[in-house]
């Protein structure tokens, strides 16, 4: 039998507490894995100035996949927050690891299910089943920021931008430029990725998610190339909408959308109130993906104030288990961790703090291993 080999990668927080009930879970479904630990998180960033080391870095070069906690991304609320200042002269910048391993892997496709399960009192509507195709590495997320702005820069904005007019003679020091960089291949390749699911999935609709009436160019391109990708799937029904309208209708008719595709930031701020519809932070569940590499996480954060309490309901963290089972190829068992933890959710015997219950992380890793 293959042996697969996964990346542990806990990080901050509440990462421990919900990746140790996940392994609760793997643990007896007999997932034949290795599991390698990689360091990873704000301790790193303390003590090396590199939340994501170069050695976790190496350790995903050679691993089937990888299941990740949670890290911080705002370390000014931390303890050590102190260091912050000495770290920053040293040259040192924090960047969220998070983000960084989406771009260093290229893992362009963040897929987030999110899925009303029957019995969870904190369902928005119980028949939601919403699926969000966020892209990845591209978008306001590219990294590409000035602030300062360097004159060389202005110079060219200047030169090549009519509406820059009125930032044209600002100090560098008084405003700041933050690219949204969306290619013609990535917005065609997550635009792929989401119509190939649907139509693996027996989808009928995919919503492309834009403001194009605004932002021209990116957006612009994205929903162009996204309608070009659609043509190709005729069985399929395409629609789209800009975000603001979105997050409106959404909320107002959840039951006419089926799978949303989106650039970067709409896609990470259209995935949290739809994890939001199902239960909130709990049970939004996230699939990293490259052609090579999944890296899968609960999308909620560190929860500083958390941290330590074994207090945070683990199924979005259990539910990324399941979705890098599924990736991996092993369909039985991520069906059977599925119906474990749709099981749970309807008994409503086991329920955390957020569920209004006050059961332990570990108490509801257990339930849904007891499932198995
Ligand atoms: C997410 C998170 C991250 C993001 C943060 C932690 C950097 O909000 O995965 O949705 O913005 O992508
Ligand atoms: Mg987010």
């Amino acid at each position: 039998m293959k042996k697969y080999k996964i990346a542990w990668l806990p990080g901050d927080g509440v990462g421990v507490e919900v990746l140790e009930a996940a392994r609760l879970v793997l643990d007896r479904i007999s997932f034949p894995a290795e599991y390698l630990h990689g360091d990873i998180g704000w301790e790193f960033w303390c003590r090396e100035g590199d939340a994501l080391p170069a050695r976790t870095v190496d350790l995903l070069q050679n691993v089937d996949a990888a299941l990740f906690g949670a890290i911080t991304s705002k370390p000014a609320k931390l303890a050590h927050a102190e260091l912050l200042p000495a770290l920053q002269n040293r040259g040192f910048s924090y960047r969220s690891p998070i983000v960084r391993l989406r771009q260093v892997f290229d893992l362009y496709i963040c897929l987030r299910p999110c899925k009303a399960y029957p019995g969870n009192p904190l369902n928005f509507r119980d028949s939601i089943d919403l699926t969000v195709f966020r892209e990845n590495t591209e978008d306001l997320y590219s990294g590409v920021e000035f602030y300062p702005v360097p004159e060389e820069l202005s110079e060219v904005l200047g030169r090549c931008s009519k509406p820059f007019e009125p930032f044209r003679h600002l100090p560098g020091d008084q405003y700041a430029v933050s690219c949204k960089i969306n290619t013609a291949a990535g917005s065609e390749r997550i635009t792929a990725a989401a119509f190939e699911w649907a139509r693996q999935h027996g989808r009928r609709k995919v919503t492309i998610v834009h403001k194009a009436n605004v932002v021209r160019a990116g957006d612009g391109l994205f929903l162009e190339k996204a309608q070009q990708v659609a043509a190709r799937f005729p069985e399929i029904q395409m629609d789209e909408a800009n975000i603001d309208a979105m997050t409106m209708w959404l909320l107002k008719n959840p039951g006419n959308y089926d799978v949303l595709v989106a650039p970067n930031l709409y896609g990470d701020i259209i995935s949290d109130l739809c994890a939001q519809m199902v239960g909130g932070l709990g049970f939004g569940c996230s699939g990293n993906i490259g052609s090579r590499l999944g890296v899968f996480e609960p999308t909620h954060g560190s929860a500083p104030k958390y941290a330590g309490l074994y207090k945070v309901n683990p199924i979005a963290t259990i539910l990324a288990a399941k979705m890098m089972l599924e990736w991996l190829g092993e369909q039985e068992k991520a069906q059977a961790l599925e119906g474990a933890v749709a099981e749970v959710i309807r008994e409503g015997a086991i329920r955390t703090y957020d569920m209004g219950g006050s059961h332990t992380t570990l108490e509801m890793g257990q339930a849904i291993a007891d499932k198995l």
